[in-house]
């Protein structure tokens, strides 16, 4: 299968060196194209992939196209690539906030699936939640589904709403895990830890309260009780958030992104 990704940035790079590992492409070497001939210098010394600099050279021939621009930039790519796609192509976005028919409507199409891709994909721990117009079938939507699984893990959701919902907890959720970790680095280097100190503080914590998470079917909620007293440290620590309704103002914070996904369909 011919894979053609537009947009070498953040995300299209990493969905691409994921995706060149794929057995589905066969014979093909994933093809990537971008416009920043800096860019394009640099993919060139990287032999998992095909480099173009001109999309008549590689969008006509791909069966599957990614497109990881920034949605600002779609208008004038789709008024390039209207003329030269055909109705057998599969069109899968990555970009925030467009909505299917948005898409299908700019560039004549059809086939269009939605993702709504994460950053952890750069490690391999990424997850994708994606949705498809009437038009792809089950055997179109399971091949790109195991693109999308080389990259971590992927889960199929009914409605574009989804979408923008999971804009909320998993397209946007790393950086509130960051802003949390950064929270807890900060109070470790107030109380005078070193910087590295406070680093292996806050980041061995994540990673073992994570993996204790994932290797047992407890809930968050049940494992705070277990590592609270009446009166003891944690307690007091959960006490506080409470108190501060800390719990609500992630919630809120997720609606946000949510809220501005939705929106931001709406602008285009
Ligand atoms: N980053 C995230 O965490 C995240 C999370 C969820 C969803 N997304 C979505 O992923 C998409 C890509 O985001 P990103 O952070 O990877 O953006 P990015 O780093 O800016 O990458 C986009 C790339 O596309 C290039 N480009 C611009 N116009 C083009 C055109 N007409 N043809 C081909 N290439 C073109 C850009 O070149 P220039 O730099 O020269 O413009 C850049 O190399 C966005 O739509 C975003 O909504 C991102």
């Amino acid at each position: 299968m011919r894979v053609l990704v537009i947009g070498a940035g953040n995300m299209g790079l990493t969905y691409s060196e994921g995706m060149s590992k794929s057995v589905l492409l066969n014979k093909h070497k994933l093809r990537i194209y971008d416009t920043d001939p800096k860019k394009i210098e640099t993919l060139r010394k990287n032999d998992a992939f095909n480099v173009f600099e001109n999309l008549e050279d590689c969008l006509p021939l791909a069966d599957l196209v990614f497109i990881a621009v920034k949605p600002y930039h779609s208008d004038d790519l789709f008024i390039q690539m209207k003329t030269m796609i055909n109705d057998q192509q599969i069109f899968v976005s990555l970009m925030a906030g467009v909505t299917i028919q948005s898409i299908q409507e700019r560039l004549q199409t059809k086939k269009v699936i939605r993702t709504m891709p994460n950053l952890p994909a750069q490690v391999g721990k990424g997850v994708t939640s994606y949705t498809e117009s009437k038009e792809v079938s089950k055997v179109e939507l399971l091949m790109v589904r195991n693109l999308l699984d080389t990259t971590g893990t992927s889960i199929h959701v009914k409605t574009e709403n989804f979408i923008d919902a999971s804009t909320g907890i998993s397209g946007s959720g790393p950086a509130y895990v960051f802003y949390f970790m950064q929270s807890m680095l900060e109070a470790a280097l107030k109380m005078g830890f070193s910087d590295y100190d406070s680093k292996v503080l806050v980041s061995s914590t994540f990673e073992g309260a994570i993996e204790l998470f994932n290797q047992n079917d407890i809930s968050p909620e049940k494992w705070i009780d277990r590592v609270s007293s009446k009166g003891g440290t944690t307690q007091a620590a959960i006490d506080s958030m409470e108190d501060n309704n800390v719990k609500q103002l992630i919630q809120d914070a997720a609606y946000a992104a949510f809220n501005r996904a939705i929106e931001m369909g709406k602008e285009k």
